[in-house]
């Protein structure tokens, strides 16, 4: 295993997360409550104690099943869940107002069972609420120990004024990063250094094509958000790339005797240092093998090959 604490936070958690958005229920395919709730039990007893979900996922679906596969095991995780993004009468927006994030805030704390959250995250900025406004609201809610840390999700370089006055405020940051989207690479380091924030990182396996099991001939089902345009990885040249990406994963993997996904979780550890992975997963067989990403090193030509094939 392979721990950090979480920046401005005594959170000790392991360096592979289990992602809750499959979790919800929803746009992901056939997924089975019962091989959740394993894969979360599989987890602890391996010793990854992270779980992040959100309120959205799944409409609250997601912090449910963790919640109840948690049970008495409450203890030995940390929760982080995310609030900012409202979905009524089919219409999603964002919002960071106090009274939301209180509202947001005790439905998480029902749905996931628990006194406390661990880590309670921005998940989208609104544009209108003032950054002042919303750590007032989060610190009330850490007075009456409802949450213990705070972080954020979805941020920028361009937002590193508005966030310079809160150095040391938060404990972390979430973007998307993986082999398949590099795009943001500097502005997560960059920015978790400035404001002094652990990394982590969403879409990790790029949706799951990096873990070697898709092709060219891929399709989903339309109960399956990789079904969408939106969803480049598994689209055109993009996806040709990525299927050169697996390749030099495949060729470690072997050499390393690890799984692919586990290889293309290793390389954002490497790469980004001192950062959290979010890796999705479905059943305990896919959060065990990401977890087989931890406690080892690649060799540093197998990094400059993956580094070479993914640059953009
Ligand atoms: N802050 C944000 O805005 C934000 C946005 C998105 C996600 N997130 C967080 O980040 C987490 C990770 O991102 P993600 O779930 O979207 O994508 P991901 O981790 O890149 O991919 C997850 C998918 O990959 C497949 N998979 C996972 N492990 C596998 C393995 N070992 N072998 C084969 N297939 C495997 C599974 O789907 P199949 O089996 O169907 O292929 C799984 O649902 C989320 O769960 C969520 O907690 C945050």
């Amino acid at each position: 295993m392979e721990y950090i604490t979480l920046k401005n936070s005594d959170l000790r958690v392991s360096r592979v997360c289990m992602g809750g958005c499959p979790m919800g229920g929803y746009g992901w395919g056939v997924v089975h409550e019962n091989e959740l709730i394993s894969a979360v039990h599989a987890s602890v007893e391996q010793g990854v104690n992270f779980f992040d979900t959100a309120d959205v996922y799944g409409l609250g679906q997601s912090e449910r099943t963790l919640g109840r596969a948690l049970g008495t095991n409450r203890h030995k995780a940390v929760i982080a869940t995310k609030f900012g993004v409202r979905i009524e009468d089919r219409v999603t927006f964002y919002d960071n107002s106090p009274q939301w994030i209180r509202k947001a805030c005790e439905s998480s704390l029902r749905r996931l069972d628990t006194d406390y959250i661990d880590l309670y995250q921005v998940h989208y900025r609104d544009g209108k609420t003032d950054m002042q406004s919303v750590v007032e609201t989060l610190e009330d809610l850490r007075r009456e120990g409802k949450i213990r840390y705070f972080g954020l999700s979805n941020l920028s370089l361009k937002d590193l004024q508005e966030l310079e006055p809160w150095k040391g405020t938060f404990a972390s940051v979430q973007n998307q990063y993986s082999l398949a989207c590099r795009e943001h690479e500097s502005d997560i380091l960059e920015l978790s250094d400035k404001i002094d924030l652990t990394p982590m990182t969403w879409g990790s396996l790029g949706q799951g094509v990096l873990t070697g099991k898709y092709d060219s001939n891929t399709t989903f089902g339309s109960d399956d958000r990789r079904s969408r345009n939106a969803y480049v990885n598994f689209r055109g040249e993009k996806l040709l790339k990525n299927l050169e990406i697996v390749k030099v994963l495949k060729e470690i993997a072997d050499e390393s005797r690890k799984p692919v996904s586990a290889v293309a979780v290793r390389f954002i550890l490497d790469h980004i240092p001192g950062s959290v992975v979010l890796c999705g997963a479905k059943r305990p067989q896919q959060i065990m093998e990401n977890a087989q990403a931890l406690g080892w090193n690649m060799k540093r030509e197998e990094l400059d090959a993956l580094e070479r094939i993914s640059r953009t």
